[in-house]
């Protein structure tokens, strides 16, 4: 992959100077949906799939990017002197978004930069390929530029600012977090508040994730999913008046159903509701797998994929079958949504041997039901962003 990227970089931009690689994970949640920015818990794993990238330093200040994934677009050229959000800068707003993240933190980029860009995330799956492409910008101008006292955990917090304040998505801190501090066989098990984490070895025995991607993304995306984090903000605002917490996350089930009449609105309390279960199922999940409980993390799952379902209402008709098709299948410990929502992927547990079936028999009854076919990945767990 690598060379022939290298290959590409040579022939659109001439060859010469000093050409590095990259490359950028996607994530894929196991449970802990619509908390990270709810002061919970998340368990997020890297994907080996993700986002390639090969640089070189230019002399002046400009700008060049062009993407194998949009080959139609041509090189498209910009300059240090234009980090600003527009619509024609088309993809480009992720990676310029970054570089106006570092500047506002006083990090001066100092010369232009050739680049090229190769995901093998699909795009739009709910996978974060867009993250995997605010990571791999945040450490080739780490390495570029010597920014050697940015951390990988700074690069993950600056990708959320370029996201929540370049591009406009009020996204949480899980997706770039992932990308930068994946561990291989490892999920990340991250307190989003506190920005503690620890690394837990994903031992299934005798089981794979699989992922399901229902190839159906639906307009809402961006616009619900700030409409949930409002209603969110409002529900910890009513709570705030009759209990002392900082972030629904503090509360246990107990106390959200001791004091959840204070949220005004049915329809709040339930997304409050939400915040405050899942993140009590993550970290009971997280223990269930410690002691190699996979049944009960698989439990967990299916909760989840229900709460997000009624309660947050993130999931739609075609994500719905595929978790029902995968619930009622033997030997299949559990199946949730997984990321923002109103479509993407699903994440299930499936024991080895029923793997192949799966992938057959699902992909066939959602293919009669939905009327276009799904797309399955058995999952590797692979590690954060690097050189390569
Ligand atoms: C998107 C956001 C994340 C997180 C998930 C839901 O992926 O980017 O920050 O909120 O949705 O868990």
């Amino acid at each position: 992959m690598k060379d022939q990227l290298i290959q590409k970089f040579v022939e659109l931009y001439g060859n010469g100077g000093e050409i590095s690689a990259y490359f950028a994970p996607g994530r894929v949640n196991l449970i802990g949906e619509h908390t990270d920015y709810n002061g919970g818990h998340v368990f997020p794993c890297a994907l080996t799939l993700g986002t390639y990238g090969i640089v070189r330093k230019r002399e002046d200040r400009k700008l060049r990017f062009y993407s194998v994934n949009f080959e139609k677009a041509g090189i498209i050229a910009s300059s240090l002197d234009e980090l600003v959000p527009e619509k024609k800068a088309g993809w480009t707003n992720y990676p310029k978004g970054v570089m106006w993240a570092f500047e506002k933190r006083g990090y001066h980029i100092p010369a232009g930069m050739d680049i090229l860009i190769c995901g093998n995330i699909p795009n739009g799956s709910g996978l974060s390929s867009s993250a995997s492409l605010e990571v791999l910008t945040g450490i080739i101008l780490r390495d570029t530029f010597g920014f050697d006292e940015v951390s990988m955990v700074d690069i993950a917090l600056i990708g959320q600012d370029s996201e929540n304040n370049f591009n406009g998505c009020n996204c949480g801190i899980m997706d770039q977090f992932a990308s930068a501090m994946g561990k291989k066989d490892h999920a990340i098990f991250l307190d989003t508040n506190t920005l503690h984490y620890e690394y837990a070895p994903v031992i299934l025995n005798d089981a794979k994730i699989v992922i399901a991607n229902s190839k159906v993304k639906h307009s809402l995306v961006n616009s619900a999913y700030n409409d949930r984090r409002n209603e969110c903000e409002t529900a910890l605002k009513e709570l705030k008046e009759v209990t002392e917490i900082q972030t629904l996350g503090d509360l246990t089930e107990e106390e959200f159903e001791t004091y959840k009449q204070a949220i005004k609105d049915p329809v709040r309390r339930k997304r409050a509701k939400h915040a405050v279960y899942e993140n009590q199922r993550t970290l009971r999940a997280v223990e269930a797998l410690k002691n190699q409980d996979i049944e009960l993390f698989g439990q967990l799952m299916n909760a989840s994929h229900t709460s997000l379902r009624d309660d947050y209402e993130v999931s739609c008709k075609e994500i719905d079958i595929l978790v029902d098709l995968a619930q009622a299948m033997p030997h299949v410990l559990g199946s949730r949504i997984t990321g923002g929502g109103f479509g993407g992927c699903t994440v299930s547990i499936v024991k080895n041997d029923t793997v192949e079936r799966f992938v057959d028999e699902i992909g066939k009854a959602y293919e009669e039901k939905v009327g276009h076919k799904a797309e399955f990945y058995v999952v590797d767990i692979g590690d954060g962003a690097k050189a390569i």
